[in-house]
């Protein structure tokens, strides 16, 4: 889920390797998915006896988490997919820890092995536009996949307070290396509404909101670490960022406490993102 082909610091490798690398993201941007997938849930009716739910791109089971932890009915199953498997691994050991109805697969979101109309709910939490055709190649599996009727959620990101200070600490660190800019910006909600659309769902039947949710890192310095272990390869690691990694993590702490979305009250750091949200009916 990040950028990680050829070179990598050993410092970032050690925070990236394996199911360490669920780790680092479930304490930096994971919990801000959280609290978007937990609103999310929110804004649909409780989930009824007999569901059959699709966590999409799912990482390590934020939705199917959420869900479990609101006392469902017992017979509802939900499938749990993803195309990372250090991600599917964490979230199969708890399944088969706690006897969680969860079926976890590998599965890449624009090509489901999963019959049509087979869900009763699909939930794609932060994940739609990582997919192929600007989301639309995410967005035609989830209404072929979904039961007339049923309720399709999916966001995306509004505003992420880091994301400057990643690129900014990139410009500063490795000057004149290009960092690649979205393709797409699907900052204000269109392209979300768009994908959903040429997918099939009617706009009359599609709910869009906004919402925010913070980050509120205990330890600023750490938090600048793991997230510049996870986000740092958006622009390429270089061999130099190894010896120049407390420099910036130094860079990046500064930069995240300065920059547009941080507040810090009574010394606290707390870092604002923000979704759009559609809910949309088949
Ligand atoms: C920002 S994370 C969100 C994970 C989880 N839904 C959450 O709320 O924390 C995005 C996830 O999308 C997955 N992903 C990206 N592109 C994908 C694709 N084409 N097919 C399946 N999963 C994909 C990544 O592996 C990653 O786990």
């Amino acid at each position: 889920m990040n950028a990680q082909a050829g070179f990598l610091p050993k410092q970032a490798k050690a925070l990236l390797d394996g199911q360490q690398k669920v780790l680092t993201y479930e304490e930096t941007g994971g919990k801000v998915t959280a609290q978007f997938a937990s609103h999310n849930l929110n804004l649909i009716p409780s989930i009824p006896a007999s569901s059959i739910i699709h966590d999409n791109t799912c990482g390590s089971g934020t939705v199917t988490r959420l869900i479990l932890s609101s006392k469902p009915p017992s017979n509802i199953v939900i499938h749990a997919t993803d195309h990372d498997q250090a991600f599917l691994d964490v979230l199969q050991e708890d399944v088969k820890k706690n006897s969680w109805p969860v079926e976890v697969t590998n599965q890449k979101s624009e090509n489901l092995s999963f019959p049509d109309k087979y869900f009763t709910h699909s939930i794609t939490n932060i994940g739609i536009f990582f997919t192929t055709l600007a989301g639309v190649g995410g967005a035609k599996e989830i209404y072929r996949t979904l039961k007339p009727g049923g309720t399709a959620i999916v966001n995306c990101w509004e505003y992420v307070t880091w994301f400057a200070p990643i690129k900014a600490v990139h410009d500063v660190l490795r000057p004149g290396k290009p960092y690649p800019a979205p393709t797409i910006n699907w900052s204000d909600g269109k392209q979300l509404q768009k994908v959903m659309v040429e997918a099939g769902f009617e706009q009359e039947k599609m709910k869009v909101e906004k919402s925010e949710a913070w980050a509120h890192p205990k330890d600023v310095t750490k938090w600048a670490e793991l997230g510049w272990a996870f986000l740092g390869g958006i622009g390429t690691w270089q061999e130099s960022d190894e010896e120049r990694w407390d420099e910036a993590v130094g860079l990046l702490e500064k930069a995240l406490r300065e920059a547009d979305g941080t507040k810090i009250v009574d010394g606290e750091v707390w870092m604002r993102a923000s979704q759009w949200v559609v809910i949309a009916t088949k």
